[in-house]
């Protein structure tokens, strides 16, 4: 009883940070959208992503600025999974198993206005990107932990078209691992990023 009373506080508070955080960020939405003039002034060719979409708030908005592109859409739509979270035990965060399970693929459909071209990949990333065989030119990556992101970050930016740009959450978040995903990341392959002054502070790569 009392272990579900503080499952449902921890999915009320997730859902509102998410909220506050998500819908109200301007300095990301323009970001999205001066990158995404950009990549359509230029006619450059690809697919557009987001790995961890969660109810869909900033995906829609992906969807609206590239009406004409396939976009991908990864997420377990279940929450976090277990393979990760003991990963993010290293780090020492806040992850728990199904943080963020409070969801479903119809209610993100329902928000996107060019549904035609959206691609549903539901389950755990990065087995359900098995199949996929695309090069991208934008892609959001959201999934806080820090598993997703690193594996993330190496899958997308080998597929990144010269021209595209792929954005990181939560690096300023702090209540999981993106940033050491970053850190590593760009350490590793010598690639920079840059930091933005979005609310929870993310970054981009370009290629
Ligand atoms: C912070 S939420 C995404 C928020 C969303 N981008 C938005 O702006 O509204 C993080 C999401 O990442 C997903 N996620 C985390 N790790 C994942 C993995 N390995 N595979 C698929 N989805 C994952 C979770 O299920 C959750 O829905």
């Amino acid at each position: 009883m009392f272990n579900a009373l503080a499952r449902l506080m921890r999915e009320i508070v997730i859902t509102w940070l998410i909220r506050v955080f998500t819908t109200n960020d301007i300095v990301r939405y323009q970001m999205l959208k001066l990158i995404a003039d950009e990549i359509n002034e230029k006619k450059l060719t690809g697919c557009v992503a987001e790995l961890g979409v969660y109810k869909g708030d900033f995906a829609q908005r992906i969807n609206r600025q590239f009406p004409e592109r396939k976009l991908y859409l990864f997420d377990t739509f279940e929450g976090f999974d277990e393979r990760d979270v003991k990963v993010e035990k290293e780090f020492d965060t806040y992850a728990r198993k199904n943080d963020f399970r409070n969801n479903n693929t119809a209610l993100v459909m329902k928000k996107m206005k060019h549904t035609r071209n959206c691609i549903i990949k539901k389950g755990w990333f990065p087995e359900t990107a098995e199949n996929v065989e695309e090069r991208f030119v934008f892609v959001s990556i959201d999934t806080d932990l820090f598993a997703p992101t690193y594996i993330g970050l190496k899958y997308f930016y080998e597929r990144l078209e010269e021209g595209g740009y792929i954005f990181v959450h939560d690096y300023n978040g702090k209540l999981y691992g993106a940033k050491e995903a970053v850190q590593k990341f760009s350490k590793e392959h010598n690639i920079p990023y840059v930091p933005l002054s979005d609310l929870c502070g993310s970054v981009v790569f370009s290629k």
